[in-house]
């Protein structure tokens, strides 16, 4: 048997966005085309646009069709960047957000930005107060909407207030947040004024049940940003390039399923997450949560086993069957202490020592049970092996 508790890394396709890629996969035509072929494939993209729009709640124009979370948060930076304020120069980045992010500001560095760190709270917060400081003058702001590690949520409603009122353009990364916490595009950009406050909110598809390689970048009317891809004027000329209609279709039949399920999903995986930290300490005493206990994901656990290496524990528990993750799934492979756990001002032995199950949409009782029955042999076994590889 095989239990699979890695469901931030990617989770399962859910079968409406199963049906609705293949019945839209049968529709020939190029929705740039202006022939009836084409015309019937942009009615099948724009219908997948407005229902997309309808749940994060902006208008059908502002949502920008991309490849994922990656590609998102690149165009969105980059844009901003390129299109900053004469005189500005300055990139507000928190710390611990996720590689897509950090590793565009650092190509933005390279290119002239300065950037302006944000600590995080020993709870994975971004520290508010410091975010506002750090905003006056700058060319742009990034902050993720709930940590795809640790999975703590935060005050994104503070920031992007905060970001509209030093007049700075934010984009949030929304990608670890989609299908657990409610987002509105509009409600948030309640006090922005032109191309300021939030303009752009990253979000991708395989998070929530669609297939992997579609996403998509909300951008505000107003908000200036120049593209990343150049060809075609598609999609606001903000990303070139002929549509994936079969991916937009399963997107947004994904994105529907999920809003509509959301609040009771989110209870039932809270009580089966609780279930599996308790249950966890009560295997290895030593255990210890990370990450905001109330503001978090809610089937996140996030969990640090003082004494063990992360990577033993993992492979241990797979040879149980069970699958989880040390953190960011594209770290994976990479024997890398968690930048999230360092930033929370954990040790580099503890940013080794962490684990993190995440439940999802096909996640039962029987998955907390295989971690719980396995935990307490992997531990005595992992921290046995990291003293023994270390001395
Ligand atoms: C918070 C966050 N941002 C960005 C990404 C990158 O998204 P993608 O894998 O769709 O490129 C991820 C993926 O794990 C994520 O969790």
């Amino acid at each position: 048997m095989r239990f699979y508790l890695d469901h931030a890394a990617t989770t399962p396709l859910r079968p409406e966005a199963r049906e609705a890629w293949l019945a839209a996969s049968d529709v020939v035509g190029n929705a740039s085309s202006t022939h009836g072929a084409g015309q019937d494939a942009r009615r099948l993209l724009e219908d997948a646009r407005e229902s997309i729009a309808a749940v994060l709640g902006c208008d059908p124009i502002e949502v920008v069709l991309t490849s994922g979370g990656t590609e998102s948060i690149n165009t969105a930076l980059v844009g901003l960047w390129r299109s900053r304020p004469e005189g500005t120069d300055a990139v507000v980045l928190p710390d611990g957000e996720h590689h897509a992010t950090m590793d565009t500001a650092a190509a933005l560095a390279a290119d002239g930005a300065r950037i302006r760190a944000v600590p995080i709270s020993t709870t994975g917060g971004i520290v508010l107060d410091e975010f506002r400081a750090a905003l006056g003058g700058a060319a742009l702001a990034t902050a993720i909407v709930a940590n795809n590690e640790v999975g703590t949520i935060n005050d994104v409603a503070a920031i992007a207030a905060a970001s509209a009122g030093a007049e700075v353009p934010l984009h949030l990364d929304a990608v670890a947040a989609l299908g657990h916490v409610p987002l509105s595009f509009r409600d948030l950009r309640a006090d922005a004024g032109g191309g300021v406050g939030l303009v752009a909110l990253s979000v991708a598809g395989h998070k929530i049940g669609a297939p992997v390689g579609v996403g998509a970048l909300v951008v505000a009317r107003t908000a200036r940003m120049a593209p990343l891809l150049h060809g075609g004027a598609q999609q606001r000329g903000l990303r070139a390039g002929t549509q994936d209609v079969p991916g937009a279709a399963a997107f947004a039949a994904a994105l529907v399923a999920a809003e509509a399920e959301r609040k009771t999903e989110a209870a039932r995986l809270r009580a089966l997450r609780d279930r599996l930290i308790d249950g966890v300490r009560a295997e290895v005493p030593a255990a210890r949560l990370l990450g905001d206990p109330v503001d978090r994901l809610p089937g996140n656990a996030h969990l640090l086993f003082p004494g063990a290496v992360g990577e033993s524990l993992l492979f241990l528990l797979d040879v149980a069957g069970v699958a989880a993750s040390t953190g960011s799934a594209c770290q994976a492979g990479v024997a890398e202490p968690s930048h999230v756990v360092m930033a929370m001002g954990g040790s580099e032995q503890d940013a080794r020592s962490v684990l993190r199950f995440t439940l999802g949409r096909t996640s039962t009782d029987a998955d907390v049970d295989a971690v719980l029955g396995a935990i307490a042999d992997a531990y005595s076994r992992a921290s046995g092996s990291r003293s023994g590889s270390r001395s």
